[in-house]
Parts: C-alpha cells; sequence; structure tokens
C-alpha cells in the first residue's frame, strides 16, 4: 500500500491562516545541499564519549551579496551533527560564546530533567560552560538539540541553534539502510527564512504570535539547494526544524519513497508514501530509491507546489535491496492499573494560547508521574475545525506511543516512537507514556511562538520513596 495524501485534516493546515505566508521559489542560484559536518569527540573510549558543544555567533554567506549573521552549534549556522551510540556514558562540556543566555535541549534524548534535559531551568550564561553526563540508553534516531531559554526560544532557534543528534546502536546497524553519512545518509533540515535588508534575518520585524515564517526555504542552511545522487538508493533524515511551518512533501513524478523510522527510532514496518506531511520539530527517516532515473536526471522535492530541492542523479551502481516487512519491535508496555489519565488541553490563537487554561510558569509543576507507571495521556486540541491550526504536542523526557486519534487508529507511520504528534482541531490524540529517568520535564505545543506565548506546562517524574526538590528558575533570576 502505498498512502498518497498527508492525513491531517486539510482545513487545518498553515495554509488557511490568515498569517500564512507561503514558500516563494528563490531567483538565487542553485548551491550545493550543505551537509553538517560530524561533531568530534574530544575523546572516546570503549565505554565514554566525550564533546564539547559550542554555542557561538557567526555568519555565512547565504546569498549573493552580504553574508547573513547566524548563530550556531560550533560553525557559523545550525551545528556539526552529534553522533551517540547507545550504551555509552556521554560527557558534554557546553560553552555558551553568546552575548546572552542559553539552554541546550536534547529534544527527543531520554536524559533526567530539568539540567541534563536543558529547558528553560538550565542555563548556561554568557561566557560560561557547563557539563552534563547520561548514559545513552535508547534505541538509533534521529533527535536534535535546540535552544530552549524560555520565552526566547523561537527566537534563538530562528538564529540558528538547532542541529541533528544521531543515535546508533546494532539494531539499526544490521537492517539493509544505506548509512554512509554524507553519501547516501544525510540530515535535511528543514526551515524557513525571511531576509531583509543586506541579507540579514529580523525575527522582531517578522514576529507573528501564532508562529514567525519566510518565505524562503533554507535546507541545512543552504539557499536553493541541489544533492549529487550516486547511490541508487538516498536516506533522508528530515527534520522539522521551522519555528511554525508544516511541511507538505512529495517528489517530482510523485516518485514513491519509503519512511523507516519516526521521532524516536525505526518503524516497526516501513511505510510507502508519495506525500508526507510533518509539523513542527517531528523527525521521518525516508529513503528514496532512484532507480528509475538516469545520470543527467533531475529529482525535485516540493513543499505545497513550490521546488525547496534538487537531486540531480549521476552514475550509480545497482542496487535491489528490499527492506523486509517487519523492521524492529516497538515496546508497548501495559498501562498501570489505577494510574490517573492525564487531560492536556491547547486552545487558543494568538496570543490567547494556553494548556489546560494557563500560561506557562517556571515555577508551577501542572502534572506529575510516578517512575515505572505507564500512562495514558489524552491530548486535545480546541481549536475549530473550520480555522484552527494543528498543534504539534510535544514532551521532554520520553519517547511515547500513539494509541489513538479521536478513537480512532492513529496514522500508519505513527506506529514507533514519537515525542512530537500533530494533534488536529477538535481532535483528541491518546498517548501512552512512560519515563526512565526522574526529573522536572515541560510539555508544549512546538510552533515555537506558541511555546514562547505559554502553551506550555511542565509535569515532574516523581519516585515515591525518594522525593526530591528541584530548583526551578523564575523569569527573574533569570
Ligand atoms: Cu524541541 Cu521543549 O522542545
Ligand atoms: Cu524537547
Ligand atoms: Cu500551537
Amino acid at each position: 500500500k502505498v498512502y498518497t495524501d498527508y492525513f491531517f485534516d486539510e482545513p487545518a493546515y498553515n495554509t488557511h491562516d490568515g498569517g500564512f505566508v507561503p514558500l516563494e521559489e528563490p531567483t538565487t542560484p542553485q548551491q550545493p545541499l550543505k551537509i553538517p559536518e560530524l561533531l568530534q569527540p574530544d575523546k572516546e573510549t570503549e565505554s565514554d564519549m566525550y564533546y564539547t558543544v559550542i554555542a557561538q555567533t557567526g555568519e555565512v554567506q547565504l546569498m549573493p551579496g552580504k553574508k547573513t549573521k547566524t548563530w550556531g552549534y560550533n560553525t557559523d549556522l545550525l551545528g556539526k551533527t552529534i553522533l551517540f551510540k547507545k550504551g555509552k556514558m556521554i560527557h558534554i562540556t557546553l560553552k555558551n560564546e553568546l552575548p546572552e543566555l542559553t539552554t541546550f535541549h536534547w529534544h527527543g534524548l531520554n536524559v533526567p530533567g530539568p539540567i541534563t534535559d536543558g529547558g528553560c531551568h538550565a542555563p548556561v550564561y554568557p561566557g560560561k560552560s557547563t557539563q552534563i553526563e547520561f548514559k545513552c540508553d535508547q534505541p538509533a534516531a534521529t533527535l536534535w538539540l535546540h535552544a530552549h531559554p524560555c520565552p526566547s526560544t523561537a527566537q534563538h532557534v530562528w538564529k540558528g541553534l538547532a542541529t541533528a543528534v544521531v543515535v546508533k546502536d546494532d539494531v539499526e546497524s544490521k537492517l539493509p539502510f544505506p548509512r554512509n553519512y554524507g553519501v547516501d545518509d544525510i540530515p535535511v533540515i528543514l526551515q524557513d527564512r525571511r531576509f531583509h535588508e543586506d541579507n540579514q534575518w529580523d525575527y522582531t520585524a517578522d514576529y507573528d504570535p501564532d508562529g514567525v515564517q519566510g518565505p524562503t526555504a533554507m535546507i541545512n542552511g543552504t539557499i536553493n539547494p541541489y544533492f549529487d545522487v550516486t547511490t541508487q538508493r538516498l536516506r533522508l533524515r528530515f527534520l522539522d526544524g521551522a519555528n511554525r511551518r508544516e511541511w507538505r512533501l512529495h517528489f517530482s513524478d510523485n516518485l514513491k519513497f519509503t519512511q523507516i523510522a519516526s521521532d524516536g527510532g525505526i518503524l516497526p514496518e516501513p511505510v510507502d508514501f508519495t506525500h508526507l506531511m510533518l509539523t513542527c520539530a517531528e523527525r521521518a527517516e525516508v529513503i528514496v530509491d532512484f532507480g528509475q532515473y538516469k545520470p543527467g536526471d533531475e529529482v525535485t522535492l516540493f513543499c505545497d507546489d513550490v521546488p525547496i530541492m534538487r537531486f540531480r542523479i549521476h552514475e550509480f551502481a545497482h542496487d535491489n535491496t528490499t527492506l523486509p516487512d517487519h523492521l524492529v519491535d516497538i515496546p508497548d508496555p501495559d498501562v498501570t492499573p489505577g494510574a490517573p489519565v492525564h487531560k492536556v488541553v491547547m486552545s487558543g490563537m494568538d496570543e490567547e494560547v494556553m494548556m489546560n487554561g494557563k500560561k506557562f510558569d517556571m515555577q508551577r509543576i501542572d502534572d506529575k508521574q510516578k517512575l515505572g507507571n505507564v500512562e495514558y495521556w489524552d491530548i486535545s486540541n480546541t481549536n475549530d475545525m473550520s480555522n484552527g491550526m494543528v498543534h504539534p504536542y510535544h514532551m521532554h523526557g520520553t519517547q511515547f506511543r500513539v494509541v489513538s486519534r479521536n478513537g480512532h487508529a492513529p496514522y500508519p507511520n505513527e506506529n514507533g516512537l514519537k515525542d512530537t504528534v500533530g494533534v488536529n482541531p477538535g481532535e483528541t490524540v491518546r498517548l501512552k507514556v512512560w519515563f526512565n529517568h526522574l526529573g522536572v520535564f515541560m510539555n508544549h505545543c512546538h510552533i515555537i511562538e506558541h511555546e514562547d506565548g505559554g502553551m506550555m506546562a511542565q509535569f515532574e517524574v516523581y519516585d515515591p520513596d525518594h522525593p526530591k526538590k528541584y530548583q526551578l528558575m523564575d523569569m527573574d533570576t533569570l
């Protein structure tokens, strides 16, 4: 079966919102897609990996003319790709070389909160550095690192603080997937920007409480990119790294592609598509098979009807690898008998956005879940069908299962582990959630301006036998 639609409720696509900024095809020359370098560990042993991650300012030649002032991790814009191997202890020095405080949030990583997780309670002040340590204890996946200083997360991400994090394990390494980084396995970070005078970005000028957008697609920090295809099969690790934009992806010729992984790792079964929509912060690893093309051909990737990237086909070796029907087993623990069902209501648009009728408060714990329990969380979007938005709901500190959408089966590519799920207007999505670590974590809409605007809450994962006190920041101590 090949799925040919975007699943989500069409009237809720952000194209129907008055503030929607459609993409426009750039008039500037095509550029080779930037492939982020792999961040080299400071040291690696059998059991440990050591990294230094630096948030820094930079400037990049994105367009002809003036360079654009940017921020990035260990580079001018976005960042180097950070690789973790499952089972190893990871030691990271986090260094802030920016003129203001930031945080380093590991989106999708199962680590203790709130400090290691890197949300708003873990500031690193300008000129300072801190250390975190954790065991990488989750399956192979495409995760990401982004800044999370409340309420300036959106601005920091807009300036460039986002990068891919790849977890490897020996389940993934045995599957017949392309995995030659930069050649047939590449991160594809989808963002959009508006260029102002002298090719600069101006977050304040572009501000929209429903999410900042620009008309120009930027992929891995490249404007109008092309990629040279030198293998028949190509693995794309899509990440919606935009502040607000949904990406409705399809290729020329309605070329079929196969999703092999979602946010938290490999899917139980590969899922074939011609069209795929990603909401903010979601990831999808897909394999594209260019077997029907010959050298000199070009395949175009579109978002809606706008070309956003070209694949230039070169000579490649014939590859008749097929994927097994079953890829991996996904954990599906039983819900703890008698456990509460959590309710999360995302309401409003613009400045009115709230979660459970409240705006985010850094000092307030809104919910709790016992470590070891498996519990349902029912996530609702009260926007009305005709002119509401899809709110991408995200939880820190876990990879959950999507149980149902308004009582119906989730979409066919939601049968794996996820940390972000698009919730349609008028819909309730039931999640099954469990945690491996204690801490205070955040849950929020990942339209980043909604998050900064207060559509965010926090919960504690606790152990009744070992109560803990957390030092929670507030706006004033920041
Ligand atoms: Cu992607 Cu609270 O974060
Ligand atoms: Cu997160
Ligand atoms: Cu939202």
